[in-house]
């Protein structure tokens, strides 16, 4: 790392790796009701631990972003964080207010909205944290010598990302109107602005990790970020059809959301070219693995399955079933968990000095953990077409369904055990890395290429 302030960033990743634990465990308890294994049911009801399973993985996406941006930001700025004291107090806040969440959900504190169960009185101190965080990230930026491309995306997208949490915070006494501008944060964070901070981070690591030019790379981020607003924007309608909305957006959403996946199959190009591009191989192999997989994976979950249900005549027999879950998670995980693990499997050397980018566990980290969400994407798959097929089409009631599909939980219990085997290893080369150094400041990349050429 070049400046010391960027250690703040440890804190965050720590939090993530945390957060996706208890998210896993919350994972499992859900697949075994599933299964019909629903012994938890009296402390933990299915409902509390879908919220708790989906809003722990926002939060520890945030956080893995606001780590990023804290790691990325000095280091574009060439100057030191803003306000370090700041840093730590809102990381200190974020951790409460999630942790208050999370326990609150058990005692059925919550709005009930999917995604957006966090209490109100909450979300107020949502806000505050977050503009306090934005605050210390505009200011570095502010006085930089100079503002890149990357870093400018990066501050745009998270900054709009803060902006459009505000929508879901209106009170409605309409159903359809609540569920109309829930979607403007639900579709618009996914499909918006967060692809512009997954883009900006895809980038600066092209940068560090492929060594071809600054220029060339954000070139192709400029047609990325025009490709997402093109599409996504209206694509906001593939989730109006059904709630009540006007018919026009039956054609709005499905011409738009159907261009969607053009932006993701940007990035899987745009990250594969980079990495033949690049000459300068930097020796941390498997953070450019997470990374050019993230480009690749997000097309596969995001754009490919995505599409595979946005058309309006396929959506009315697909709509709230497993085939939801199937696309959500290879999305979720293509997307954003591998662009949070690629910047914390870049950014941990560089922090601790440590290389533990060598030999067998981080390579299994990543296959295992792809395959193993491959494999849980296929069970749900398999469920959710069942279910369309019994439920929808034969017309047999919705619980006798259930029962029916009980056996493909089997499969994504034993798929998640793979991907979990991954994390875990993940998890243990994270751990060892042990905390920051402070001799490891203005190392940089020299440090890595010069182990690199001692190495190969
Ligand atoms: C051990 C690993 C995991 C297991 C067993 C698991 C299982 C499940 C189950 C059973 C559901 C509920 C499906 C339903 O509504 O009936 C669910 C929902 C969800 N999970 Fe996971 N999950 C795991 C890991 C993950 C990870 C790593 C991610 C993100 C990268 C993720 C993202 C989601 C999302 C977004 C939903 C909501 C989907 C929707 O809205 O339909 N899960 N998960
Ligand atoms: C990384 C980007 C994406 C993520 C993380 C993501 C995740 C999700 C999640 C979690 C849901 C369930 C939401 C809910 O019911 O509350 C959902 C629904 C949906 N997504 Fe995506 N998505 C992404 C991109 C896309 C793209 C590019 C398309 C289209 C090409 C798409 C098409 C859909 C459709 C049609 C639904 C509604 C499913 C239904 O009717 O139940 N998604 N997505
Ligand atoms: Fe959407």
């Amino acid at each position: 790392m070049k400046y010391s302030s960027q250690r703040i960033a440890y804190l965050f990743f720590a939090t993530s790796m945390l957060l996706l634990s208890l998210q896993i465990i919350y994972g499992f308890v859900m697949a075994f009701a599933h299964m019909g294994y629903d012994v938890l049911h009296p402390a933990i009801a299915f409902n509390t631990a879908r919220a708790t399973h989906t809003n722990l993985l926002v939060v520890w996406l945030l956080s893995g972003f606001m780590g990023a941006a804290y790691y990325i930001i000095p280091e574009e700025s060439e100057r030191e964080l803003w306000s370090p004291r700041l840093a730590v107090v809102q990381w200190a806040a974020l951790v409460v207010v999630g942790v208050t969440a999370i326990i609150g959900f058990h005692f059925n504190w919550w709005e009930g909205r999917k995604f957006l169960e966090i209490p109100r009185p909450l979300d107020y101190l949502v806000v505050v944290d977050v503009l306090a965080f934005l605050l210390n990230i505009v200011m570095t930026a502010w006085k930089a010598p100079r503002l890149s491309t990357t870093s400018i995306v990066l501050i745009g997208g998270l900054t709009s990302a803060a902006l459009l949490y505000l929508p879901g915070m209106i009170t409605f006494a309409n159903q359809v109107r609540d569920s109309y501008f829930r979607w403007w944060v639900v579709h618009l964070w996914v499909e918006g602005v967060w692809e512009l901070i997954m883009g900006s981070i895809l980038s600066y690591l092209l940068i560090k990790l492929t060594g071809v030019d600054r220029e060339v790379i954000e070139k192709w981020l400029y047609i990325i970020v025009g490709l997402t607003f093109l599409s996504g924007i209206l694509g906001t309608g593939h989730h109006y059809y059904w709630i009540g909305t006007p018919k026009y957006w039956l054609a709005v959403g499905g011409v738009f959301s159907a261009l969607e996946p053009l932006a993701f199959l940007g990035m899987a190009i745009y990250s594969v070219a980079m990495m033949r591009k690049g000459g300068r191989r930097h020796p941390n192999k498997v953070a450019l693995a997470w990374t050019v997989g993230c480009g690749i994976m997000s097309f596969v979950g995001a754009g490919f399955l995505g599409f595979a249900h946005t058309i309006p005549g396929v959506n009315k027999w697909t709509h709230g079933t497993l085939v939801t879950a199937m696309h959500g998670h290879l999305a979720f995980w293509g997307a954003y968990a591998m662009i949070v693990l690629a910047v914390i499997a870049y950014a941990m050397p560089q922090l601790t000095g440590r290389t533990l980018y060598k030999g067998w566990m981080p390579e299994w980290a990543f296959w295992t953990s792809n395959i193993g969400m491959i494999a849980m994407t296929g069970a749900f798959a398999v469920a959710g077409v069942a279910q369309v097929y019994l439920e929808r089409k034969s017309g047999l009631d919705f619980l006798a369904v259930q029962k029916e599909l009980e056996v493909h939980f089997l499969g994504l219990v034993l798929a998640a055990t793979l991907f979990t085997v991954g994390i875990t290893l993940y998890i243990i080369i994270f751990i060892r890395h042990g905390l920051p150094q402070l001799s490891a400041v203005g190392a940089g990349d020299a440090r890595a290429d010069a182990t690199d050429e001692a190495s190969n």
